[in-house]
């Protein structure tokens, strides 16, 4: 199983994606979760990264690109991966399509989540993630169980520094110009669905199921 997830920022991918992970066991991969790793361990990647990130710009595509192509090379991705914030660009995508096909692969699902922008700045500003395992959390939609501590490793949950409502707008306007066009690349290959992101995070997840198929392993 081969899945892109695409939508706003604040649309629920992150959220999402744990659990379509572990009901259809892929990994969970997240390039915003992976430069914020490697900012945080002070990379060299990672001081590249860092200033685009704060101030909502994409990192350069070559950049991305590179970072991807060698998370995808790895073990657990033999059987199928689920992208979580990538591609986000046409040159992106279109470097996507490139790579998978010399290894005669090919995309199932580009799951677009749909949220209107009037729900995502409430979103963005209640949102608390967690540093050590990409946890996402909202202070009054989707709290931890110990106020202030991840639910699955229990790590003290932090703010986003792209979560300002400055930063919110600019990343918002990016999507609209950069990332919307994926929407229309992958319609017009077949690939799209859309899921509305606007009720609750388990309803959201059951319309995503109906998608995906219920064949999955019941054990995970
Ligand atoms: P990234 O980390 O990918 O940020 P994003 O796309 O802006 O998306 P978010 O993570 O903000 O939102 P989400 O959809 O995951 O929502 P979440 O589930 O957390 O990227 C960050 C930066 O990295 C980019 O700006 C860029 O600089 C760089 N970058 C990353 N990928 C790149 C690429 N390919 N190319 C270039 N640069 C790249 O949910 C949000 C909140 O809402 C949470 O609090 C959650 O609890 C709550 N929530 C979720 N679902 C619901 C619901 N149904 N009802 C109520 N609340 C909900
Ligand atoms: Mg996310
Ligand atoms: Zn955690």
């Amino acid at each position: 199983m081969k899945i892109i997830l695409l939508g706003p920022p604040g649309a629920g991918k992150g959220t999402q994606a744990k659990s379509i992970s572990s009901r259809y066991s892929i990994p969970h991969i997240s390039t915003g979760d992976i430069f914020r790793k490697n900012i945080s361990e002070k990379t060299s990647l990672g001081i590249e990264a860092k200033n685009y990130i704060d101030n909502g710009q994409l990192v350069p595509d070559d950049l991305t690109i590179n970072m991807i192509k060698s998370r995808l090379e790895q073990e657990d991705c033999r059987n199928g991966f689920l992208l979580d914030g990538f591609p986000r660009t046409v040159i992106q995508a279109e470097a996507l399509d490139r790579y998978l096909k010399l290894k005669n692969e090919s995309l199932d699902t580009a799951l677009l989540i749909d949220v209107p922008r009037d729900f995502i700045l409430d979103r963005m500003t209640g949102r608390r993630v967690c540093p050590s395992c990409g946890a996402s959390y909202h202070i009054k939609y989707n709290p931890p169980m110990i106020l202030g501590k991840c639910n699955i490793c229990g790590s003290d949950i932090v703010q986003r520094k792209d979560d300002t409502e400055a930063t919110v707008r600019e990343r918002l306007d990016i999507y609209d110009s950069q990332t919307q066009p994926l929407i229309d690349y992958y319609r017009s290959k077949n690939l799209l669905s859309i899921v509305q992101g606007t009720k609750a995070i388990n309803e959201v997840f059951e319309s995503i199921c109906n998608i995906l198929g219920r064949d999955y392993n019941d054990n995970n």
